[in-house]
């Protein structure tokens, strides 16, 4: 039988951690997931500071100082959330960061912060909940990967890497976390207008812009909306999948 949709706020109940939310895409997917009735958590390093309150106070989250690279961030993030609200429903991996450099200038200290933020962070925080109890069954993992990690960029073998390892993480998590009744997804954005892409020289930018059929970037509320079904009862038979958000990805 079809339960009834409460299309104006599918997550209501729901308790939703989104790291890297200061600005960008994370504050975009805390912004909906607020909009769409849940209570949110913003997460983000320290040095964010007042963009990470601006954020929380704009939407209504509470925001958490949080290195995800942090050996005690999942503890710290599982004790503040069940301290406050009683657990946690929806993790958002989103914190991301780029060191770009080509290959022969691709150092260690490049390589393993990239690895460190984007892949091991959400690997040992999404165990870290789980082992603890704290997400249940009818949780949701969102990971963000990114197209880079299913096409490679010039200069961006270590993004690359992390990007495709958050999809091989994704594949091999869904079917354990499905025992526990938890859903696991990723997405894998385009070129998106932020912070992040605006720090790309301008060729490279251009050319991530034309991946797209629709050539132009796309917005934070692109990626923010396909992560907000992932979250929602409407995708509770959806697991261990990637979906693209690019326009029409040409690739
Ligand atoms: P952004 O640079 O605007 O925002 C990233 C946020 O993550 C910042 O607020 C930053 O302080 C935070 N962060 C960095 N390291 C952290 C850490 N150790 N702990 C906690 N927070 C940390 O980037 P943007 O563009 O919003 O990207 C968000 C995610 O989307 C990243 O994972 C990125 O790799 C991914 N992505 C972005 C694309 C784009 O075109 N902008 C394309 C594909 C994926």
């Amino acid at each position: 039988s079809v339960a009834p949709a409460s299309w104006d706020s599918p997550l209501a109940g729901k308790v939703a951690v989104v790291t890297g939310a200061a600005r960008g895409i994370g504050a975009t997917i805390a912004e909906v997931f607020a909009r769409d009735g849940a209570t949110v958590i913003v997460a983000d390093i320290p040095a964010a500071g007042e963009a990470l309150s601006d954020t929380a106070n704009k939407i209504g989250a509470t925001a958490l100082a949080l290195d995800v690279t942090a050996a005690d961030a999942a503890e710290r993030l599982a004790d503040f959330a069940t301290e406050r609200f009683g657990g946690i429903d929806i993790v958002v991996h989103n914190a991301g960061i780029t060191r770009d450099k080509l290959l022969a200038n691709m150092d260690e200290g490049r390589w393993n912060s990239v690895i460190n933020v984007n892949l091991a962070a959400p690997h040992r925080i999404t165990s870290g909940l789980v082992a603890k109890g704290v997400l249940k069954e009818g949780g949701r993992v969102i990971d963000v990967s990114s197209i880079a990690g299913i096409a490679g960029n010039r200069g961006q073998t270590n993004y690359g890497a992390s990007k495709a390892g958050v999809i091989g993480m994704v594949d091999a998590e869904s079917p354990v976390l499905a025992e526990k009744g938890i859903t696991i997804n990723a997405v894998a954005p385009g070129f998106i207008e932020t912070a992040m892409t605006a720090a790309i020289p301008v060729g490279t930018r251009e050319a991530g812009r034309l991946m797209s059929s629709l050539l132009q970037g796309g917005q934070t509320v692109d990626v923010a909306e396909t992560i907000a079904y992932f979250a929602s009862p409407a995708s509770n038979a959806v697991s261990g999948n990637v979906v693209r958000v690019c326009g029409q990805s040409l690739i």
